[in-house]
């Protein structure tokens, strides 16, 4: 049986979401899935899994805090046991996806890139596969104005169920992908 680590940071619940959606697409393939937030992975051990999932909002374009420590704890980590090399060698079957929720409020899919980016970097360092690089607009909670007067338009409800569904169908495809 193919096993996933779902590691996800929320604050307002649209990361938690996608992580539920991502989670239900999984299992309804057989992967067998663990969802922990970033300070109950600090001990996961990411070699243990065929599929590692890191989600986060966009927090001034940045992964959240809580995900990057653990990310950053992790390279410490691998780097101790010598597994960061040169030219970043694949680890055959090591893969992880990254997905991002936010609002692009002034900018667009350009203030979550970069979280995007960071996050997958980790990966590529540590030989992973990213099999997969979400980005998903969502609203602001909170934050009326961010969440309709902005560059991606009305966020109101983001993601909806609609989108939710095209989530966990795209993770069964990720899913049998590992098989
Ligand atoms: C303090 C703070 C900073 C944010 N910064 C950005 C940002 O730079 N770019 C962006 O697109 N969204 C930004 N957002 C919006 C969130 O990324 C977005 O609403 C996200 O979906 C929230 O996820 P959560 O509900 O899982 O916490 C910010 C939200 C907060 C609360």
């Amino acid at each position: 049986m193919k096993s996933a680590l779902i590691v996800y940071f929320s604050s307002t619940g649209n990361t938690q979401k996608v992580a539920l959606a991502i989670k239900e697409g999984l299992e309804k393939e057989s992967v067998a899935v663990d969802l922990k937030t970033p300070q109950e992975a600090a001990d996961a051990d990411f070699d243990g899994y065929d599929l590692i999932c890191v989600g986060s909002p966009s927090i001034e374009w940045q992964p959240a805090k809580p995900m990057a420590d653990l990310l950053k704890a992790k390279l410490n980590l691998y780097r101790s046991q010598g597994k960061i090399k040169p030219c970043a060698p694949k680890v055959p079957g090591q893969n992880a996806l990254v997905f991002v929720t936010y609002s692009g409020p002034h900018t667009g899919i350009e203030e979550a890139t970069p979280a995007g980016k960071t996050m997958r970097q980790y990966f590529e360092h540590f030989g992973f596969t990213v099999v997969g690089e979400w980005y998903i607009p969502s609203e602001f909670h909170g934050r009326l104005d961010m969440s309709t007067l902005g560059r991606l338009g009305d966020l109101r409800g983001k993601p909806s169920a609609d989108e939710l569904a095209k989530i966990k169908k795209d993770a069964e495809q990720i899913a049998k992908s590992l098989l």
